[in-house]
């Protein structure tokens, strides 16, 4: 990859939280300016405000438009602006585009009632602005010639994906379908030299974790099963995506990457910590009945 300092950009959607903040924090660390796109109300913009100035003082530049993703008239009016401001100009690139958006309705397909069941208008929320964005986004950036040779498309994904909760019926879909987005533009941007991913985090406190019903539990499930025996981080993700943009590692592409520490690929079945099965000593007992659950 080109290293231009000062002219490479980093366009995060949903950078002002969880993932996005902190690859934000990480990127300006390594040369990128960052233009940023989030959803804050008034209590959290102080929030925003000190990592704008943690990115400025990595000597960096920031451009933050607090407005829906999922918009398509706010889409092409941030869009034209970059160009106006800084492309058109020749001085700037945009290297990342990540998708780190969180919101979406957490309700049962059906449930219990008709008041449980999830809306149309709430699940065609959901998936516009989980998955869908990711491909509006990216037409109007390569329309745009704004992503090129070189630049690296990341979405957020969680095993969500494979694995499904109550109420998370909406948020499984938009996973699944934003894994198929990522493997589908890995095949047709390939030819231009761009190259696209999923990570998929394990279980990690954010607000948007919050906001699930059972997150706690969730949280304590990860920790029991993590062989860290520790929840991800927003930084451990941060930092996987800069080891991703090291210059030889496009031939990584196309898929879903796990950053968890390995938990997505263990079952909780109840144990307390990852080492708990170690400390039973299991599979050195000849007495032990694997039938035996009592
Ligand atoms: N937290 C986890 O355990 C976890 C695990 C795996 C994957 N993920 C995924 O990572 C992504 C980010 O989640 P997070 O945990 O960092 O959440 P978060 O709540 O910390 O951050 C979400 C970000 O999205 C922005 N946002 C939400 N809706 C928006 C909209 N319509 N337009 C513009 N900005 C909007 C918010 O302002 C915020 O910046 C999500 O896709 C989530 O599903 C989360």
């Amino acid at each position: 990859m080109t290293r231009k300092p000062g002219t490479q950009w980093a366009l995060i959607l949903g950078a002002s939280s969880g993932f996005g903040a902190a690859a934000a924090r990480e990127l300006s660390r390594h040369g990128y300016n960052i233009l940023g796109v989030h959803l804050d109300r008034q209590a959290t913009m102080p929030g925003v405000q000190k990592l704008i100035r943690e990115i400025e003082a990595n000597g960096r530049q920031t451009v933050f438009y607090n407005e829906n993703a999922a918009d398509e008239h706010k889409r092409h009016k941030i869009i034209d602006d970059f160009v106006e401001r800084f492309h058109r100009e020749g001085r700037a690139e945009v290297k990342v585009l990540m998708h780190s958006l969180a919101f979406g309705t957490l309700r049962p397909l059906v449930g219990r009632n008709e008041g449980e069941m999830i809306k149309k208008t709430q699940l065609e929320m959901t998936l516009d602005v989980m998955a869908n964005s990711l491909v509006y986004w990216t037409q109007d950036m390569v329309r745009r010639d704004l992503l090129g040779r070189g630049s690296r498309i990341f979405a957020m994904t969680s095993d969500g994906a494979n694995l499904n909760l109550p109420f998370y019926g909406a948020v499984s879909a938009a996973k699944a379908a934003l894994e198929s987005y990522i493997r589908q533009l890995a095949i047709e941007l390939g030819p231009r030299g761009i190259n696209c991913n999923a990570i998929l985090a394990g279980v990690t406190e954010t607000p948007a974790l919050a906001k699930i019903p059972g997150a706690r539990n969730m949280l304590y499930a990860a920790v029991a099963k993590n062989p860290f025996a520790r929840a991800t981080t927003p930084e451990d993700v941060a930092q996987a995506m800069i080891a991703l943009l090291q210059p030889g590692t496009e031939f990584i592409n196309g898929n879903t990457i796990g950053v968890d520490g390995g938990e997505s690929k263990i079952s909780y079945v109840g144990q307390k910590s990852p080492w708990q099965y170690a400390d039973l000593n299991l599979l050195n007992e000849s007495s032990w009945d694997p039938t035996d659950v009592s």
